[in-house]
C-alpha cells in the first residue's frame, strides 16, 4: 500500500510550524520558528506582533521541511493546519497557506483543533500507545484534562476556571522579575531550593470541584507573599509554588484516570517540559498506570501533530473546504 505523506502547518500562537508526516506516525520533518525572543520584552504574546512573524516565517518554514524530508509538492497527499483555538490573526496565516496548497496542488484541505493534536503527540513515531486514555493539556493557553475515547472524539471533564497553569508560571516569573517564559526559569530555581517549606496553604484550587483547576488563588499568593516578605528566597518561592502548582494536577488527573479505569495518561503541552512535574506524576503511578509524555519538541506548540492526526481524517475522506474559517475559542 502506498504511504500517505502529510504537510501539516500550526500557527495559533508564538510557533510557526510546518512538518512532514508518513501514515500518521513517522516525522519525516519538523521545522518550528519560536517567537519567544520577539515577545519576551512584552513578558507575554503580543497577538499583532504574532501574526506579523508568522507571515513572515511560514514560506521559509514549508520550504525548509520539504528540503529536510528530501520531498517536494508533488509528494504531499494532504495538506493540514490549526484552525482553532488560537489567536486568530495568526491561525488565518497558517490555515491561508494550506488553502493555498490545497488549491494549486490540488490535494485535500483539513482543518485541525489545535488541542486534539497535542494529545495525538504519543503517536508520532512510536507504536506503544492506543485510545482510549486520560488526556491533560498544560500549557500558556490551556489547562485541561480529557478523555480521549478516539480520533474526533474527545471529551472535556474538567479544566481551569481561571488562569492556565503556563500563565500562572510566566505571571509569577515576571512578578519576580525572573524573565519569560517563567516556566523553565522557575523549574530550574526550584531545584537549587534546601528547605523545601510548604510556603502556600496545601491545595489553593477549589476543593470538591470535580475535575476543575484554577491557578489564580496560588499566583495572588505568591505575589503577596513576595510583597509582604522582601528577604524572601527565590528558590524556596519557586519550589513552593511548583509543588502547590503541580499537586491539583497529580489529585485531578489521577482521580479521572481511576474513576474511568484507564491506565494510560498522556501529558502534553509546554508545562508537561517541567522536570518536578515528570518526577511527581512517575512516582504516583500504581497498578500499572503509565504517564506518557511525548519528547520536548513535540510537546510545546509544533505541526508533526498536526500533519499526525490528520491523516487519521484523510483516511476517512473527511476534508474541509477553502470556506474552512478560523475560531479562536471552542468547546469540546
Ligand atoms: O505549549 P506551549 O509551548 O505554548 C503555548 O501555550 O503557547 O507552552 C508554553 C508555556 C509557557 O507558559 C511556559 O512558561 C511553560 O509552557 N513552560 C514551562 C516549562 N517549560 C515551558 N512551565 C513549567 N516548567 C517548564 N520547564
Amino acid at each position: 500500500m502506498k504511504n500517505i505523506i502529510g504537510l501539516g502547518l500550526e500557527s495559533s500562537c508564538d510557533e510557526t510550524a510546518a512538518a512532514i508526516v508518513e501514515n500518521g506516525s513517522r516525522v519525516l520533518s519538523n521545522r518550528i520558528a519560536s517567537q519567544i525572543d520577539i515577545h519576551s520584552e512584552y513578558y507575554g504574546v503580543v497577538p499583532e506582533i504574532a501574526s506579523r512573524a508568522h507571515l513572515e516565517m511560514i514560506n521559509p518554514l514549508i520550504d525548509s521541511a520539504l528540503k529536510e524530508s528530501g520531498l517536494t509538492f508533488d509528494d504531499i497527499d494532504y495538506v493540514a493546519a490549526t484552525n482553532r483555538p488560537g489567536l486568530i490573526g495568526s491561525l488565518m496565516i497558517g490555515l491561508q497557506a494550506a488553502k493555498t496548497i490545497s488549491y494549486i496542488k490540488k490535494i485535500p484541505l483539513i482543518a485541525v483543533n489545535h488541542l486534539e493534536a497535542h494529545l495525538y503527540a504519543p503517536f508520532l513515531n512510536s507504536e506503544t500507545i492506543s485510545y482510549p486514555y486520560i488526556g491533560l493539556l498544560v500549557s500558556g493557553g490551556n489547562t485541561a484534562l480529557y478523555l480521549m475515547k478516539g480520533i474526533g472524539e474527545m471529551i472535556l471533564l474538567g479544566r481551569t476556571m481561571d488562569d492556565a497553569i503556563g500563565e500562572a508560571f510566566d505571571k509569577v516569573s515576571k512578578f519576580m522579575e525572573l524573565g519569560y517564559p517563567g516556566g523553565p526559569l522557575i523549574d530550574k530555581l526550584a531545584r537549587k531550593a534546601v528547605k523545601k517549606e510548604k510556603l502556600f496553604p496545601k491545595l489553593l484550587a477549589a476543593k470538591n470541584a470535580d475535575y476543575r483547576f484554577s491557578y489564580s488563588g496560588l499566583k495572588t499568593a505568591v505575589i503577596n507573599y513576595v510583597k509582604n516578605n522582601p528577604d524572601y528566597d527565590i528558590n524556596e518561592v519557586a519550589y513552593s509554588f511548583q509543588e502547590s502548582a503541580i499537586e491539583i494536577l497529580i489529585r485531578r488527573t489521577f482521580a479521572a484516570a481511576r474513576d474511568y479505569g484507564l491506565k494510560n495518561i498522556v501529558i502534553a503541552g509546554g508545562v508537561a517540559a517541567n522536570s518536578r512535574l515528570r518526577e511527581l506524576f512517575l512516582s504516583e503511578c500504581r497498578d500499572g498506570e503509565k504517564i506518557i509524555i511525548p519528547p520536548i519538541d513535540l510537546c510545546t506548540d509544533n505541526a508533526a501533530m498536526i500533519a499526525g492526526v490528520s491523516y487519521h481524517y484523510f483516511c476517512r475522506g473527511q476534508f474541509d473546504t477553502l470556506e474552512a474559517d478560523v475560531t479562536a475559542k471552542i468547546r469540546v
